[in-house]
């Protein structure tokens, strides 16, 4: 099979991780790569509404006619900061960056590890955005965890080296603070544990399986 899914992300780590998803549906993922400002990312209060405006913009850019194209919108989602920086999580990065994240959460601090993951509890959020030739069609994957309280680790980007994952159960939902997991990072951060493991616990990669189960036409067989 030749269907190809054109990718609008200037992000080579995204551009991997979907083109190792869609492989398995035989669907081939190339980068959408526009020029600067082609794409307006709209002030909007959900990764919803950015991600089909960014879809519905990439439209008129298509490489030709017909073609899949796919959009991919993520943000850190801070509990005790009611959701801030969520949407403007790119704008926050820029420029408060993970010590300005550490510095609005610096007064929620306790010794008992189970209260101080409540206290600091946090999501990371994508939303994925696939146009068929005929339809949108919507994944959506979330990875629930904690800030930590300073920055741990160099590997991975964004907040990856603040943001401790939940532990999972077999299954793969998260489990309560306190109780082991059978996934685990034992209290580390995505920064320190890598792509490797963050991949096991990806809000990108369940966003990406909720829009692959949406893709019944495009089993590998066929
Ligand atoms: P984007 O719009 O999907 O590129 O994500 C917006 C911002 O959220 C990025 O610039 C990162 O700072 C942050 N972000 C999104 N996903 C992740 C992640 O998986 N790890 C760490 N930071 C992330």
């Amino acid at each position: 099979m030749s269907t190809t899914v054109w990718f609008l992300t200037s992000n080579p780590g995204k551009l991997e991780e979907a083109q190792h998803h869609f492989q398995e549906l035989g669907i081939e993922v190339k980068g959408l790569d526009l020029p600067e400002d082609t794409i307006l990312e709209p002030q909007a209060g959900d990764l919803e509404t950015v991600a089909r405006s960014k879809l519905a913009q990439a439209l008129a850019h298509l490489p030709h006619e017909g073609a899949m194209v796919m959009v991919e919108d993520a943000g850190l989602f801070v509990d005790a900061l009611d959701g801030f920086p969520g949407v403007y999580s790119s704008y926050a990065f820029s420029t408060i960056g993970n010590h300005g994240i550490l510095r609005l959460l610096s007064h929620l601090v306790d010794d008992d590890p189970v209260r101080i993951k409540n206290l600091r509890s946090a999501s990371f959020e994508a939303v994925a955005a696939l146009w068929d030739g005929e339809n949108v069609l919507l994944g959506k994957g979330v990875c629930k965890g904690a800030i930590a309280t300073k920055v741990q680790g160099e590997a991975g980007f964004g907040f990856d080296p603040i943001f401790i994952p939940a532990d999972l159960d077999d299954s793969g939902e998260p489990v309560s603070p306190g109780v082991l997991g059978a996934v685990s990072t034992h209290g580390q951060t995505f920064g320190v544990v890598g792509p490797y493991t963050k991949h096991q616990f990806s809000h990108r990669r369940r966003a990406l399986e909720d829009l692959l189960s949406q893709l019944p036409l495009l089993e590998p067989d066929e």
